[in-house]
């Protein structure tokens, strides 16, 4: 029999996550290659209107990815930018340690270390950037947790191989891995090869880049395709870091969406259970079960989907599982046979809108229980550790005249998340850590803007990349340094400077 716990075990690591895409900038510089994210731009002018409706309606487009292969200047490939952490790095790091942080979530950009994906040798330069930035992590007491692809593949390998669609592409992940696992393994305490496995299903360019209107109507076909492909390499990825680094724990990580039937009609609750499977379980059922699920056959037939396999790909998958669970958590939806039901943003999809949640001012929908829920599903489900890799509140900050920046809102959101965190480990879930997403403000991934801020410290720039880039602590910056030396109990006790 268990014993019934308080609270979080001492160990419990509190942390905080970035990606390279949205964070580092320095896009051409130390023998970098061009990225699929350096090809995504914005009118930094637009309002927040056309920011979402661009967002939205127009997913990335042929004439796109030509303008952008032309094209280098900056201003309006906001990625190439970032917050500008390839140079501002160490002082960020030292804000991270004065905050206590105990884990720090950052991914490798591939076209840093193969700057076309294709090449035969790394990028030395890449390499040693790595391996001094998790030096300084380890050096300053913070473990990494290092996502080895965060949606930014060599260009060169969507232009010349297809990207995904090819099995190429499998070949040069591997060679990748193999380089970053030999060359900074020694330095990386938990790897997590695919950012949200299941974004390729409604972010194909960011998911499994994958341009929408060069595949017209074999879309879904071609991101399946292109998905068993990503399953295959993660498959490997995990082999290879079992294989050099046995005891490194590697996972699998989705984008969590948390769902309810929107009433107790049967149809609604049957909606529910379709929607938890195609868009949640069947990612995680591949990588912790090693097997793609039955429900999947019914489901590809439906969407006129066919897998093409190569012998050898089912045994891989069956023995490569991962070692441990994580997900991204920041909304939850309804599940409901009517069609015509009201809509929201989400992250990554637009949600059916639950009538007794409050909306972020993205229209993300916050629900601190749906975290508790979620927690609760996965460790009944597989029985594996669980780390939530991204929770948080992107909205709009003000730096005042005094440098001060407050946010409660972000500490409320925040607070609520972990309260039912801490009851999810009552509960008896496994759950070893939490990493606040967009730790600093980096630039968001969906609308591309810096005005949708994540941080808890404020970086000062804007759309346009216009500003000091100087780094802020705002009010929540202070909180989170008492909430993680307090273990996650002093949540209430707001402030103290
Ligand atoms: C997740 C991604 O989907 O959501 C992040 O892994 C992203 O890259 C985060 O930034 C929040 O989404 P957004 O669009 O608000 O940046």
């Amino acid at each position: 029999m268990h014993k019934l716990r308080n609270g979080f075990p001492d160990d419990f690591l509190w942390g905080g996550a970035i990606s390279a895409s949205q964070a580092d900038g320095g896009w051409n510089e130390g023998g970098k290659g061009k990225s699929t994210q350096d090809c995504r731009w914005l009118d930094g002018t637009w309002t927040h209107e056309q920011i979402e409706e661009k967002h939205h309606n127009n997913p990335f487009s042929h004439d796109e990815l030509m303008a952008a292969l032309d094209d280098d200047g900056t201003e309006f490939y906001p990625f190439r930018r970032g917050c500008d952490f390839y140079h501002h790095w160490k002082e960020d790091l030292d804000l991270f340690a004065e905050m206590g942080l105990k884990l720090f979530r950052t991914s490798i950009c591939w076209s840093r270390i193969f700057p076309n994906g294709d090449d035969e040798t790394p990028n030395a330069e890449g390499i040693a950037w790595y391996r001094e930035l998790f030096t300084a992590c380890h050096e300053r007491g913070i473990k990494t947790f290092v996502t080895m692809l965060h949606y930014d593949i060599p260009v060169n390998l969507v232009t010349k191989y297809g990207g995904w669609k090819s099995r190429k592409t499998i070949d040069f992940f591997v060679r990748y891995v193999e380089t970053i696992v030999d060359e900074l393994g020694d330095l990386v305490d938990f790897w997590l090869p695919f950012n949200e496995f299941n974004a390729g299903r409604f972010a194909p360019w960011d998911g499994v880049c994958l341009v929408a209107d060069e595949e017209g109507e074999k879309l879904d076909q071609s991101i399946f395709q292109c998905l068993h492909h990503e399953f295959v390499a993660n498959a490997h990825a995990v082999r290879i870091v079992h294989e050099k680094f046995p005891g490194v724990p590697v996972g699998g990580m989705i984008a969590r969406f948390c769902t309810y039937p929107a009433t107790c009609k049967p149809e609604d609750n049957l909606q529910a259970l379709h929607d938890d499977q195609y868009a949640n379980w069947f990612y995680t059922d591949v990588m912790a079960r090693g097997a793609y699920p039955a429900y999947m056959c019914r489901y590809f037939d439906q969407v006129d989907v066919e897998i093409e396999m190569e012998p050898g790909d089912e045994e891989l998958l069956a023995e490569h599982t991962v070692d441990f669970l994580a997900f991204s958590y920041y909304f939850s939806q309804v599940a409901t046979a009517d069609q015509g039901w009201a809509k929201t943003s989400g992250n990554l999809v637009m949600a059916n809108k639950n009538p007794y949640l409050e909306s972020t001012e993205w229209g993300w929908q916050i629900d601190p229980i749906g975290l508790r829920v979620t927690l609760n599903q996965m460790y009944d489900r597989y029985g594996l550790p669980l780390y939530i890799a991204e929770n948080g509140l992107g909205t709009s900050d003000v730096l005042e005249e005094d440098d001060s920046v407050h946010d409660p809102y972000r500490i409320d959101y925040l607070k609520r998340h972990i309260e039912t965190m801490r009851d999810a480990v009552i509960d008896g879930v496994d759950v070893r850590g939490y990493m606040i997403w967009g730790f600093l403000d980096i630039v968001a991934c969906g609308p591309l803007s810096m005005s949708k801020r994540y941080g808890l410290i404020y970086v000062d720039l804007d759309n346009e990349g216009k500003g000091t880039g100087r780094r802020y602590r705002k009010d929540s910056f202070y909180w989170y340094k008492n909430c993680i030396a307090a273990n996650g109990e002093a949540l209430d006790d707001t402030l103290k400077q």
